[in-house]
């Protein structure tokens, strides 16, 4: 996935990065375990007593951290953390978040994979997936961050109301997406094929402006789970959903003006193919 890969530019230590920015990075996450709002409220005033943060959100694949910490930056109230497992990605987050001298934001080089492990029961407020890898083969398709297993997951660490937002170039991934959530037991909130329109608050992520600048569309969702808990048909009817993203796509690949992220050598194969006349196949 050409555009995915991160180049390490040059004249980048990435150890000397890690070490000049640490502050605002949190290599023992575990410790915190239900007590980030209080644990990383700044501290008391003399004679008062440091009343915590209101809320926690946590930026899951929060890449270089322009989303997160503009989300801190405007929003003092709340502590954002933001996750990613590229240490690259980790230190250019926690670099920013230094350089713009912010409180409320800090950044764990952690995968999805760790989040039980970090997060108790109702402590977080919202997740966001802003342009999460796509995985479009259907072999990797339950390393998605909407795969049905990882939205069930998500679900005990939310608190009443909290909700999960996937934003994404890529209408395969967001359509793929939407019987997960049913299946995970989510209300939808919302469903955008524009959310740049629809949802201007949203601060804008470096994915995002990198894929406009293509001509990508953001589509997205905001779900929150659903009181009625898990139904296990639609849970059944999600596992059951076709995984390759091949399949989401339109059938008139021609038409297709912008092509989503990581399908870039699928959609040219298949324009060749369809060129010489043979069937579209979805990857194994
Ligand atoms: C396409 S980038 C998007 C980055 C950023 N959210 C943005 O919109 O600019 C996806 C990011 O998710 C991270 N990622 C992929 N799988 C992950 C996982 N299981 N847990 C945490 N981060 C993950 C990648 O390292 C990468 O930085």
């Amino acid at each position: 996935m050409g555009l995915t890969h991160i180049r390490t530019p040059r004249n980048f230590v990435l150890e000397e990065r890690l070490e000049r920015y640490a502050d605002a990075i949190e290599e023992r996450p575990e410790t915190y375990r239900g007590s980030w709002a209080h644990a990383c409220a700044p501290l008391a005033e003399p004679g008062r007593t440091a009343a915590g943060f209101d809320a926690v959100h946590l930026d899951l694949g929060c890449g270089k951290g322009a989303y997160l910490a503009a989300c801190a930056a405007r929003d003092p109230h709340a502590l954002y953390l933001g996750m990613d497992t590229e240490p690259i990605c980790i230190a250019y987050a926690a670099q920013r978040i230094a350089e713009e001298g912010i409180s409320n934001a800090l950044v764990l080089p952690r995968s999805a994979e760790s989040l039980t492990r970090l997060f108790a029961p109702g402590e977080l407020a919202s997740i966001t997936l802003n342009f999460p890898t796509p995985f479009p083969k259907r072999k990797f398709a339950r390393k998605r961050l909407v795969h049905v297993d990882q939205l069930i997951g998500y679900r005990p660490l939310l608190r009443s109301g909290g909700t999960v937002t996937l934003r994404t170039d890529s209408q395969p991934l967001r359509d793929y997406a939407l019987a997960q959530f049913e299946g995970a037991g989510y209300e939808l909130i919302w469903v955008s094929d524009d959310v740049r329109a629809e949802h201007p608050d949203f601060p804008v992520t470096e994915y995002e402006q990198r894929l406009a600048a293509r001509g990508a569309a953001v589509y997205g969702i905001c779900a929150a789970p659903r009181v009625g808990g898990i139904h296990p048909e639609l849970a059944e009817r999600a596992h059951a959903a076709e995984q390759s993203l091949v399949a989401y796509l339109p059938q008139d690949l021609d038409a297709l003006d912008y092509v989503p992220l990581g399908m870039e050598g699928f959609v040219l194969n298949a324009r060749n193919r369809e060129a010489k006349g043979k069937r579209r196949v979805p990857q194994p």
